[in-house]
């Protein structure tokens, strides 16, 4: 199926993506209300330091690039790519990281993720970047899901707290469908 079959657009802020309904969660306004907040708490954090953001792809593209506009810092950018859910919902528990190697050492890091869910993803990541003996190490997510709250990770910034919805859009997939829509989708489960 194309991508372009796999989406379609619905009256009444919906969309059907995989045969799955999705209604309008987070529109495109309180999305960038967010981002600058946490925009604002970082900025005063790091206020005279030099940041290393570290994005995890795909997922956190789109947010990155928000977020770093919004700073006013010196930072270096550097990309992960994380393994994706692919067809499924959940987490499938195996995640691959690469680059395993980023030069990190003695520098104030932040790791910069879409979402949280399991936070599976982000203990393999923090694990290695720990690894690399950075100054600090320190995350920021847009949204987090519940079991988020009971990571031993540091996830220092959250935009949005969620319940334990699937979601799209803003850079977020369901099986690489929905990721450049600008405002954020939430499966409906009744309708789907
Ligand atoms: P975790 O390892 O379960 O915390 O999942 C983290 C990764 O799974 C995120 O970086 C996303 O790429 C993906 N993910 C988790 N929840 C969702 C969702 O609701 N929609 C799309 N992707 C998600």
């Amino acid at each position: 199926m194309s991508h372009l079959q796999a989406l379609r657009l619905m009256p009444a802020q919906q969309l059907e993506v995989h045969g799955k309904r999705f209604r309008l969660f987070l529109p495109r306004h309180e999305i960038a209300r967010c981002v600058r907040h946490l925009a604002e708490r970082i900025q005063a954090d790091y206020a005279g330091k030099e940041l290393t953001c570290v994005v995890v792809l795909k997922g956190a593209f789109i947010f990155a690039a928000d977020l770093l506009r919004e700073l006013s810092l010196p930072c270096r950018v550097e990309m992960v790519r994380a393994q994706s859910y692919g067809m499924q919902m959940h987490s499938s528990g195996t995640i691959h990281l690469e680059p395993a190697q980023l030069d990190l050492r003695n520098r104030h890091v932040l790791v910069i993720e879409d979402i949280v869910d399991t936070g599976l993803t982000l203990q393999a990541l923090v694990a290695q970047l720990h690894a690399q003996h950075p100054a600090s190490l320190h995350i920021v997510a847009l949204l987090a899901k519940p079991p988020a709250q009971t990571l031993s990770v540091p996830l220092t910034y959250v935009g949005k707290h969620i319940p334990p919805v699937f979601v799209i859009g803003y850079g977020m997939d369901y099986a690489e469908a929905g990721r450049t829509l600008p405002d954020i989708y939430a499966v409906d489960e009744h309708l789907s």
